[in-house]
């Protein structure tokens, strides 16, 4: 299939290395959006490894997603500071405003809820990203804002 072939192509653009693992996930899931499962023997055979120790770390690491992402992706910090400043009511909140639930695409594909684990932003948490733009301080009211410039 094709994505088979862009994973191949990413696996022969990538330095073997020990501990391959995760870099090579990164770039597949950059290349693609996700690690599609079609990936996990292409990885396991590629590094010699199990399928299942391949498997194991993707779903470790609640950055890699199997599936597409939608055509946006929001994602709420929940790390500590974040939590602290009411991360919680604020994923709550994306959830009833983008008819999403956290890990999920909505039906209609425009978007994909994720929670992350710290943006870097925690001097002015809440934090959170949507696609490739970082916002601090977010109250629901700027989180609907957003959300409505991005649909508008
Ligand atoms: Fe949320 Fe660091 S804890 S940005």
């Amino acid at each position: 299939s094709s994505i088979e072939s862009q994973v191949r192509e990413v696996l022969a653009e990538q330095p073997l290395q020990e501990g391959a693992l995760l870099p090579l996930l990164h770039a597949i899931q950059e290349r693609l959006g996700h690690v599609p499962p079609a990936a996990v023997p292409l990885l396991a055979e590629h590094l010699n490894l199990s399928r299942a120790e391949v498997h194991g770390v993707i779903s470790y690491y609640h950055f890699f997603r199997s599936t597409p992402p939608g055509r946006h992706v929001v994602q709420v910090c929940r790390a500590e500071a974040c939590q602290s400043r009411g991360a919680d009511a604020l994923l709550a909140h994306a959830e009833q405003v983008l008819g999403c639930a956290a890990h999920q695409t909505r039906a209609d594909g425009a978007v994909t809820l994720e929670p992350v684990y710290c943006l870097g932003l925690c001097a002015s948490s809440p934090a959170l990203q949507i696609d490739d733009q970082m916002h601090a301080r977010v109250t629901p009211q700027r989180f609907d804002q957003l959300i409505a410039k991005l649909e508008g």
